[in-house]
């Protein structure tokens, strides 16, 4: 009889403090059991991680998989086997589904769905809108509320003062806004494109969705922060201007995430994707790109998600502005990340915190984000040393296309763990494997 179900032996095991020391790790009932070199026990599976890194699953705390609604783009199936391939153990995600999550209701068959099908754990956001205050305090288990304050993807909008003071002072869950101005955006949308003007370059999107739109958006939001003593979440941060701002104006009420798109690409980038680089906020320039790296590096920004938001190719391919916003993601942060890990753009402490601990404190998650004994048994074994190139054809998400396209990227999972089962082995998904609920402190 075993001791355990898995043991993974001689990786080289990733602590919080982005120090790695050659040890074993034994997992029972789903959680770490002990860690430490030549454990003495046996177990039902033994994987031999030598030569390779053993990190917590990544976080992942925000993406859209599309289920209900959009299921061609995505669905929760889908989209955790696209997340455990790229190490990817725990995902939180977004209400703008159709029907969008907005009560129990929604939420109930959102959370039966994923205990069908996913090989991910989950979690899930509930929508604000300007009249369901009762059931965004009631309804659960959720991560926290998403205020979408401009208009995105999906019907969710709320950004009146009354309806956002109405929200704010009423409850005391984490809110998660999505920070943009819809009044400047509406304006701006009639000067660059009302009355039927022609765009051929689908660059005039982050001409529109200015850094401005975004500032007068989050001001806003660390106002009412402030006001109504509100647990405050600004999600996929993307300007200097807003950096700036947060460094001085930052409460303890009040994080910040920001996405691999804005880390690794620019509105440069407009020209060899087209509205493949199309997302909501948008590209920025190369002096927003380096605020938000100095942003992470200071604190300012406390970790990273990647706002996936699969559409297919033949959507994406419409000509602006009917092309619709938003890149997939979530199969390829951890590569990225461990690429610029590699290339020195910043040490495996930070990527830890802002990948795996970062996102796990924030939301109270409960035993995620760290490789400690008592933790869930929820890691990525990856392989530093050799690199693969992305491509579309590779990629597990049902639209099959990534903005990396090209890139050579170490750091691909070769064992994903979920629950102290094997998600994700031999580039395959093992079928039978199914994630729990995020449980919340
Ligand atoms: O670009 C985006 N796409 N930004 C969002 O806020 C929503 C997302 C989507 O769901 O497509």
């Amino acid at each position: 009889m075993p001791d355990c179900e898995l043991i993974v032996r001689d990786g080289w095991v990733a602590a919080s403090d982005g120090t790695v020391r050659k040890a074993d790790i034994a997992c029972r009932n789903g959680r770490i059991d002990s860690i430490g070199p030549s454990l003495e026990l046996t177990g039902k599976t033994e994987i031999s991680a030598r030569g390779l890194v053993v990190l917590p699953g990544v976080i992942d705390a925000q993406v859209h998989f599309r289920d209900p609604g959009n299921t061609h783009k995505e669905d929760l199936a889908s989209g955790s086997r696209a997340a455990v391939r790229g190490g990817v153990t725990s995902f939180l995600e977004m209400p703008n589904t159709h029907p969008p999550t907005i009560n129990q209701q929604e939420l109930d068959k959102k959370l039966a769905r994923a205990a069908e099908c996913s090989v991910a754990n989950y979690g899930f956001f509930i929508g604000a809108t300007p009249n369901n205050l009762e059931h965004i305090n009631s309804a659960g288990p959720v991560c926290g509320i998403k205020i979408f304050m401009g208009s995105s993807t999906g019907t969710l909008l709320v950004h009146s003062d009354d309806d956002l003071e109405n929200i704010f002072a009423n409850g005391s869950r984490l809110i998660a806004v999505h920070a943009e101005d819809e009044e400047r955006l509406r304006a701006r949308m009639q000067s660059f494109l009302g009355d039927g003007k022609k765009v051929d370059d689908v660059a005039v999107h982050s001409q529109i969705r200015d850094d401005q739109s975004a500032l007068i958006a989050t001001k806003r939001a660390v106002r009412l922060s402030k006001k109504f003593n509100r647990r405050l979440h600004i999600l996929h941060l993307t300007s200097a201007v807003e950096v700036d701002y947060l460094r001085d104006n930052k409460t303890d009420l009040i994080t910040v995430e920001c996405t691999p798109n804005h880390l690794f690409l620019t509105e440069n980038d407009y020209a060899h994707l087209g509205s493949f680089a199309q997302m909501n906020p948008p590209l920025r320039t190369i002096r927003d790109q380096q605020a938000l790296w100095e942003g992470l590096k200071d604190g300012t920004i406390d970790f990273i998600a990647t706002d996936h938001a699969p559409h297919t190719k033949s959507e994406k391919a419409k000509a602006y502005p009917e092309s619709p916003s938003g890149m997939p993601g979530v199969e390829t942060s951890l590569p990225m990340m461990l690429t610029a890990w590699k290339n020195d753009q910043c040490t495996l402490k930070q990527l830890l915190k802002w990948l795996c601990w970062g996102p796990a404190e924030i939301y109270g998650m409960t035993g995620k984000g760290r490789l400690e004994q008592g933790f869930d048994a929820d890691f990525a074994i990856v392989d530093v040393n050799s690199y693969k190139t992305v491509r579309d054809e590779d990629m597990f998400t049902k639209v099959s296309w990534s903005q990396f396209r090209g890139r050579k990227l170490t750091g691909w999972p070769l064992w994903t763990i979920v629950g102290g089962k094997i998600a994700f082995a031999d580039n395959k998904i093992q079928e039978e494997v199914r994630g729990s609920p995020v449980r919340y402190d």
